[in-house]
């Protein structure tokens, strides 16, 4: 794959809009073995800037959630759907979506997390396969394939939702409570992963 070593794309062209947009390419951080992924939808106006994903608004309440939970950003792996800042802030398109897919599968693939916590509908969608109403289906938990490998998928709603409507809040940390007793069970002795059963 052009210009990927697994977690890190240093070089892609494939999206004529995004190489206008962006300034450079938002890789996800956190340790390449963690146990819970987050996936966002796509880079902001801050993430462009920064380099990192989840460093504006929205980045402050996961932190703060996160922190809740007895997670510490450091512990966690952040990444997106789409690498690339759409322009004004758009959803990336259907084809944008897929011209970054492998990218991030192959970093599920290399992190191979206990979890990955889909933060908004774009991600939960995209690695749903389906549509997702996720104020609705919010704290679900889906045994899906990715890229031929059986993984758990956490519904989260994104943290910018919360800063629109108070009302969500709740559910943001009760999912992430959720994520992070994933974590554990699969970090600890006797973890109790289903996943090779199917
Ligand atoms: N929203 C996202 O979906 N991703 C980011 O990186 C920042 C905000």
């Amino acid at each position: 794959m052009d210009g990927m070593d697994g977690l890190t794309v240093t070089d892609c062209e494939r999206c004529p809009a995004l190489c206008e947009s962006r300034s450079r390419i938002v890789n996800g951080t956190g340790p390449a073995d963690a146990d819970v992924l987050f996936v966002g939808e796509a880079p902001g106006a801050n993430e462009d800037e920064q380099g990192e994903p989840f460093v504006g608004r929205s980045g402050d309440v996961l932190d703060e959630v996160l922190l809740e939970a007895g997670l510490e950003r450091g512990a966690v792996r952040i990444t997106n759907c789409v690498r690339c800042r759409p322009p004004e802030n758009r959803d990336p398109t259907t084809e944008e979506l897929s011209n970054c897919r492998g990218y991030l599968e192959s970093e599920i693939d290399a992190v191979d997390p206990e979890v990955v916590v889909t933060l908004g509908k774009v991600p939960s969608q995209h690695l749903l396969g389906r549509d997702v109403a996720v104020t609705k289906e919010a704290g679900n938990l889906s045994d899906v394939r990715i890229a031929g490998e059986p993984r758990r998928v956490l519904v989260c709603v994104h943290p910018a939702a919360t800063l629109y409507d108070r009302s969500q809040r709740g559910t943001f940390e009760e999912t992430i409570a959720t994520a992070a007793d994933l974590a554990g069970e699969g970090a600890g002795e006797g973890g109790q992963s289903r996943l090779g059963e199917f």
